[in-house]
């Protein structure tokens, strides 16, 4: 028998398609983790505060641990496992390598997933402006020179 606190939502999630029956308090983090099996996704301060969690929701960045997997019934999710895949990483993952931009790599899915979303919008010009819209993605190691550099380097060769 159906469970009455569940509600019916579709996710399309790294291009595939997912119908979900979720109670309707479970974050997107949540879902993505423990429904679906997408650990890429991390849960750092299940808080908003750090951006471990952060995807890309319709191409815009998004801390899935602040949503509801409900209210984004219909949406395109992209996770880390969809952004590059091991034969052929994205171009943000390779400048994260060159540049030693991470150290335990906790928070390096979410700079990622932020990072590409960052360069789609396509606002931040300076250095300063990369620092400032990555600043809610937090890195307890310390590598967020490299994680700017990183960035950089991938402006630079998109001009
Ligand atoms: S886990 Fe979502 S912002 Fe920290
Ligand atoms: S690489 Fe360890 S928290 Fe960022």
């Amino acid at each position: 028998m159906p469970d009455q606190n569940n509600q019916s939502i579709k996710l399309r999630v790294n291009g595939q398609d997912h119908e979900l029956e979720l109670r309707p308090w479970v974050s997107l983090l949540d879902a993505l983790r423990h429904t679906m099996h997408l650990t890429g996704t991390k849960k750092g301060c299940d808080h908003g505060q750090c951006g471990a969690c952060t995807v890309l929701v319709d191409g815009k960045r998004v801390l899935s641990c602040l949503t509801l997997a409900v209210m984004r019934d219909g949406a395109e999710i992209t996770t880390i496992e969809g952004i590059g895949t091991e034969e052929n990483l994205h171009p943000v993952q390779k400048a994260f390598i060159e540049h030693d931009a991470f150290q335990c790599g906790y928070c390096t899915p979410g700079q990622i997933c932020s990072a590409v979303g960052l360069l789609s919008e396509g606002k931040a010009d300076s250095r300063e402006e990369v620092q400032d819209l990555m600043s809610g993605n937090l890195c307890r190691c310390g590598a967020n020179r490299g994680i700017i550099n990183a960035i950089m380097a991938v402006k630079q060769d998109m001009r």
